[in-house]
This record gives structure tokens, C-alpha cells and sequence, in this order.
């Protein structure tokens, strides 16, 4: 049967049988682009014996207890994998180029060799000696990793079933090409086809992979979000190319809790960890400026307290700015509506800045309360009471609704040697010997109370 080409969208994968400008899926413009269809290759080696039988759950469940999770030993690594590497697991670790994935992997290589997992590295983008180079840098050019520098997935798959590896780490999954299929590397049939085989081959031999995926803000390239529905686990590693901390977030995790974070910092000698991260996205706070209010929050299953700025300026624009780094401006602009709305605070006429100190991006609707006072601290050039915490979630009427684990942000904040905390009203927390809470049902309350309306 002839085949038709495809034409494939490089953001989303959705597939259409003509040309247009707008994916209808996903709403990219001029991102379908023609591939050659995947052509029928030889049908995959045989499945053994048990092709196309069923088979019991019980049988399963008895055939025997699954091999433990193996530990790398860096310890924010295996926290965000959930406690360890599952066998025969498909793992994805996305992030923008020049974040530190590749540092990270060879770190994480070397550390599951460490453990006694047999671990081959391959890499499409630099030469084995480019990667050796590195790993001396990184003080691991004794590690026992196997290095390859390969990108034809057939080759790949050929060593990998010669080494039989428990660990495999495809860097990255964008320069790898299988040659049945006619597009061009990167593009989303050779990525959804690589990405594929590999994770299938992974699963055949027990062996775990990690398939390392770039993605940009455009959402550009080819391909991790096609990669996202194979694998078990996806992380995502963050953080702004200025600033040296960068987090490891599990954002799908089929062994693990979701949410999870680990925190490393990028030195001159590879990727530190953080392992209390608490008080690193706190800025030099000597004196409370305007502006500022510390967010006591939740990251994963640990406290992290930061620091929300936000600058409110006139501005020369008939179209004020505003601008959020770290946070969703979408829920910047709702925060500034419920102000104007349910407060009486106008921000017309004003740029707004809202920045999230350290590079970390926050997601949590609890910090709602926490960007409202500061930009309303920015706004009457007053700072906030000192030694305060933030947190709570402000809905559209203005009211405030309490936040999940409480009890966890207090103690976190009194710590570090915060003493009051605002909150909502509702919060069910006595009030510890350490911290004193002033809570608010809604937020005119709490305008008419701190800023004296
Ligand atoms: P890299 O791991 O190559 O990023 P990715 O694979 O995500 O594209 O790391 C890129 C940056 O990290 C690079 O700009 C240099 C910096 N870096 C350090 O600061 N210290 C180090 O020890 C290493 C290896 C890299
Ligand atoms: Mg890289």
C-alpha cells in the first residue's frame, strides 16, 4: 500500500494529511512540516514464547518480587527518581541547552557505576573525547563508564545489546536516527521512532534508560512532549542560565511521587548538591526593603522559604508593563485584578516587575498572598513587617484560603529565625511559642489593616 507523507506538527506530533499554517491541536503556527512516512521495517525480532498470550495477574505478582531500587548515592537524584532507579525503567530529563543536563548525566553515570550498575554513556552531540575531557573536569576521569559517540540507533542498539548494560544515557534523544525512518534528525518522526526502539529495547533486556530531550521556549524542537507519553518518568531540569542553582523537578513519575525537586548548584567543578535548600532562594535581606515579601513554601515534600520581589514604577507607556520572572503572569494579572477589584488599589498607570529571587520558579497558588504583598509593598513604598513569612491562596471574591501542610512552613520559618507569619484566617495552626500568626479572612481586610486605606 502506497503511503502518503505526513505532515507532522514539531510542537505537539499531531499529524495531518495536508499542509496548513496553524496546527488545530495545539494552536503553533507554521510548525507542520512534511515527513516521510515511518516505512514497515522488518517486524521486531521475535518476542519469545509468550507473544500474544495473556497472562495472569496472578502469575505475575508470583513470578518473583522485583529487584531493588538501586541508589546513585546523589542523594537530590535519588529523591527525585522517587528513592533509587527502578529496573528496566524509561526515564526522560528535559531542559533547555546549556542548563547542565549532559553535566548532570555524566555525574549521575559515573554515581550509578559507583553503585555497581554496568553504565554505557552515549553521546550524540560531543566527541567521546570532548566527553572524557569533561569527566576529567568533573573529577570522575577514573569512573567506570562506558563511552560511546553515536548517533545511528541501530549502531546503538548493536553495542548496547553486545555491552548488555543495566544502565543506559542516550544524550540526547534529538541527535539520534534510525535510518528505516526518511526524515531528518530532531524531527518528530525520527525522535518518536528512536525514542521508541530504545525505550522498547530497554524494556525487553531489563536494562533502564535515560533519554536526555532539549526543549525550548517556543517549544520549537521536535519531540520531548511526544517522548513524555513512553517513558515512566519525566524530569524536568530547571533554572535561569545567570543564576548557579538549578532544580531537578519530577514532573511524571510512575514509580515516585510526582512534584518532587532536587536542588544542585552549578560550580566550576560540576554540579553540587543542595541538600537544604531552605534558605538558598532567600536574597541579603539586612534591612525589609519595599517590595520584598519571604513566600514560606512547599517544594516537593520540603519547606523552601523564598524571596518575592516586586518593583511598581509609572509608566512611560500608554500599555503598562507587566512583567513576572519565575512566576505565572497570567496569575500576576489575576492577582492585580483582584487588588483593583476587591481592594480599591488601582495599578493603572504602572509598569509592574515581579521577580522570584534565585532563579526558582514558583507554582504554588499559595504564594498568592506572598505576590500580593509585595507588589502592594512596592505600590505604598512601605516594607512589610520584619521578620515575616508569607503564604495562602487568594481566590477571585478577594477571600484568602489556607494552605496545605501549615504546620511544615512554620516550623521551617521559625528556623530561620523568622518570627511572625502572615496567613489566612482559616489556617489551622495554634500558634507555636516561636511564631506569631496574623491572619486575615480576605484581602480589603488586610489592605485596610497593613496599608491603612
Ligand atoms: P551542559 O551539561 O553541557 O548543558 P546541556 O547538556 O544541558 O546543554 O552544561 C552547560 C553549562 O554548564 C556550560 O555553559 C558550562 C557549565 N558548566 C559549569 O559551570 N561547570 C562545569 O563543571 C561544567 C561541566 C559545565
Ligand atoms: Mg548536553
Amino acid at each position: 500500500m502506497a503511503k502518503t507523507p505526513d505532515f507532522i506538527c514539531q510542537s505537539c506530533g499531531a499529524t495531518y494529511s495536508k499542509w496548513s499554517g496553524r496546527c488545530d491541536a495545539c494552536g503553533a503556527w507554521n510548525t507542520i512540516v512534511e515527513e516521510a512516512p515511518l516505512s514497515a521495517g522488518p517486524a521486531s525480532k521475535s518476542l519469545g514464547k509468550k507473544r500474544g498470550r495473556g497472562m495472569a495477574l496472578v502469575d505475575l505478582a508470583t513470578e518473583e518480587t522485583p529487584p531493588p531500587r538501586t541508589q546513585s548515592g546523589l542523594a537530590e537524584l535519588d529523591r527525585v527518581l522517587g528513592g533509587g532507579l527502578v529496573p528496566a525503567s524509561a526515564i526522560l530529563v528535559g531542559g533547555d541547552p546549556g542548563i547542565g543536563k549532559s553535566t548532570l548525566l555524566l555525574q549521575g553515570a559515573a554515581a550509578f557505576a559507583a553503585s555497581g550498575l554496568k553504565t554505557v554513556y552515549v553521546s550524540g552531540e560531543e566527541a567521546s573525547a570532548q566527553v572524557r575531557m569533561r569527566a576529567q573536569r568533573l573529577g570522575l576521569g577514573q569512573a567506570p563508564v562506558q563511552l560511546a559517540a553515536e548517533t545511528n540507533l541501530r549502531e546503538i542498539l548493536t553495542t548496547l545489546e553486545a555491552e548488555k548494560p543495566d544502565l543506559a544515557i542516550i544524550d540526547s534523544i534529538q541527535t539520534m536516527w534510525a535510518d528505516n525512518v526518511e526524515s531528518a534528525p530532531g524531527s518528530v518522526s525520527q525522535v518518536r521512532a528512536a525514542a521508541h526502539e530504545l525505550t522498547t529495547f530497554a524494556k525487553r533486556h531489563g536494562m533502564s534508560v535515560i533519554l536526555v530531550g532539549h526543549v525550548t521556549k517556543e517549544g520549537q524542537i521536535a519531540g520531548p512532549r511526544v517522548v513524555e507519553h513512553m517513558v515512566d518518568t519525566v524530569l524536568y531540569f530547571e533554572g535561569e542560565r545567570g543564576h548557579q542553582f538549578r532544580i531537578l523537578r519530577a514532573v511524571k513519575n510512575r514509580f515516585g511521587p510526582a512534584d518532587e525537586i532536587g536542588v544542585f548548584e552549578m560550580t566550576g567543578g560540576g554540579l553540587a548538591e543542595v541538600a537544604n535548600p531552605s534558605a538558598l532562594f532567600l536574597g541579603d535581606r539586612d534591612r525589609p526593603s519595599p517590595g520584598s515579601a519571604v513566600f514560606a513554601g512547599i517544594e516537593g515534600s520540603r519547606p523552601v522559604l523564598c524571596e518575592i520581589q516586586a518593583l511598581v514604577a509609572p509608566t512611560p507607556h500608554a500599555q503598562p508593563r507587566r512583567q513576572a520572572v519565575g512566576w505565572d503572569t497570567g496569575r500576576l494579572a489575576m492577582i492585580l485584578a483582584v487588588l483593583e477589584a476587591r481592594c480599591a488599589v488601582p495599578f493603572q498607570g504602572l509598569d509592574v516587575y515581579l521577580n522570584i529571587a534565585g532563579g526558582l520558579r514558583v507554582r504554588e497558588p499559595a504564594a498568592d498572598l506572598a505576590v500580593a504583598l509585595a507588589l502592594l509593598s512596592a505600590r505604598e513604598d512601605t516594607a512589610l513587617p520584619p521578620q515575616s513569612v508569607v503564604f495562602g491562596e487568594i481566590s477571585l471574591s478577594g477571600a484568602l484560603r489556607p494552605a496545605g501542610q501549615t504546620e511544615n512552613r512554620l516550623k521551617e520559618a521559625a528556623k530561620l529565625g523568622f518570627s511572625t507569619a502572615i496567613a489566612p484566617k482559616a489556617s489551622k495552626t495554634q500558634a507555636s511559642q516561636d511564631m506569631r500568626i496574623t491572619s486575615y479572612p480576605d484581602m480589603a481586610t488586610l489592605v485596610g489593616d497593613m496599608f491603612g486605606a
